[in-house]
């Protein structure tokens, strides 16, 4: 049985059909600058090269797929993902290297290569690099964990509401931990304005004006997962949809535009989904990319919780996407629940606040007639969700789910 939510939950959900998608017709080659299959490539070479590099798993949730009264549900697995708990571990830490890399080629006048770097030729370089970030957790690891890897000093910036055991384990990867008052949003200024007044090197996950190089990098450190999804596809039902949770909208636009470059004018529908408390990407679809979503609450989906678009990132969602869907928090722990139970068919997975956004909306859209309807969901649904991370705080797993 699927989880049932209460009509004031459903009543909640917000949904926006995209006005300006380029439905059903081939990548657009004015994204490939952006993001595509070819000018990432050189991030997923160097990323396999990574000691512990595994892939992860794509489960099949047929029994919760009956349940909720779709076809098929594919679940991209993402909590062992080197360790970190994340799929985050594929952008922060690569967007360290690659900046790292090209830093010391411009301060040697030589070129030197990212294999370089990892294998550690050049320690008295790396040290004199600080690297720093803005935070709600998992980007933050990342970061700290990459610039622990290839040698360089780190600090990461945090607002007032990320958990004591996220900060924990930014510090234990040796970052300092910089606290600061505000949301995420007021991290990312304090972040930028103490990086330019030192000359410190900011690896941020979201782009803005005169700083888009990076977050580039970061999606191009995310198709790693999604070339995975590609290849784990081809023994699988053809997918009519992905639901995918954005905060930034870095991670949608790896996904997405991986899959229409890949799939071309064949490609699925694609679903936005984000907490009602930061419908950032929901807004933009009407007020544009540069409109500012004042966050008053912080939500549950800690890592969605944010309220400014990537705006690199909406150039490619921009055209992309078919649905924006924001969901309440209240929908959270009960999917976490159900994904933590199991069936006799489908396995038990521990699945974060962030990850079960996805799942959670699939559930509403299905028990809102409407929007089942608007999105064209159904029975011979085949559904491909992003489980973007495990139990990243295991506390705050254990008290919303009563176990681990
Ligand atoms: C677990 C998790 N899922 C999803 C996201 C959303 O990613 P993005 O900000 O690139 O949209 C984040 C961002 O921190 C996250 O930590």
């Amino acid at each position: 049985m699927a989880v049932t939510f209460s009509d004031e939950a459903l009543a909640a959900v917000l949904h926006r059909a995209n006005r300006n998608v380029q439905a059903r017709s081939a990548y657009p080659e004015s994204l490939t600058s952006i993001l595509s299959i070819a000018t990432t490539q050189e991030a997923r070479d160097e990323i396999h090269q990574w000691d512990a590099y595994s892939e992860t798993p794509l489960h099949e949730l047929r029994d919760l797929a009956a349940g909720i009264g779709v076809g098929n549900i594919l679940y991209k697995d993402e909590a062992d993902r080197f360790g970190l708990g994340a799929f985050k571990a594929l952008g922060g830490a690569y967007e360290v290297l690659w900046a790292v890399t090209r830093e010391i080629s411009s301060r040697l006048g030589e070129t030197v290569t990212m294999e370089d770097v990892r294998l550690g030729k050049y320690p008295t370089e790396t040290a004199k690099i600080t690297v720093v970030s803005a935070t709600d957790g998992n980007h933050g690891k990342s970061v700290a964990w990459g610039a622990q890897n290839f040698g360089c000093p780190c600090r990461i910036y945090v607002h007032a509401e990320v958990s004591k055991a996220r900060c924990d384990a930014i510090e234990a990867f040796g970052a300092t931990l910089v606290r600061i008052d505000g949301d995420y949003d007021d991290s990312v200024h304090a972040c930028a304005d103490e990086a330019a007044a030192n000359g410190w090197f900011i690896v941020s996950d979201t782009s803005y004006p005169g700083y888009m190089d990076l977050p580039r990098q970061a999606m191009a450190g995310y198709t790693v997962m999604v070339e995975e999804i590609v290849r784990a596809l081809e023994s699988k039902d053809p997918v009519s949809h992905v639901f995918v949770q954005a905060g930034c909208g870095g991670l949608a636009t790896a996904v997405c535009g991986y899959l229409w470059d890949h799939f071309s004018a064949d490609r699925p529908r694609f679903a936005i989904v984000e907490p009602t408390f930061a419908p950032c990407l929901y807004n933009a679809e009407e007020l544009g990319p540069e409109a500012v979503f004042a966050i008053e609450h912080e939500s549950v989906m800690a890592g969605l919780s944010c309220g400014e678009v990537s705006q690199i990132a909406w150039e490619v969602l921009e055209p992309c996407i078919d649905d924006f869907i924001a969901i309440p928090d209240e929908m959270i722990a009960p999917v976490m629940r159900q994904l933590g139970t199991g069936s006799d068919n489908d396995q038990k997975i521990v699945a974060g606040e962030s990850a079960v956004a996805g799942l959670a909306a699939v559930i509403a859209c299905m028990q809102r007639p409407d929007l089942a309807a608007a999105l064209d969901l159904n029975a011979s649904s085949t559904i491909l969700l992003i489980g973007s991370e495990g139990a990243t705080d295991p506390d705050i797993y254990q008290a919303m789910v009563g176990s681990l």
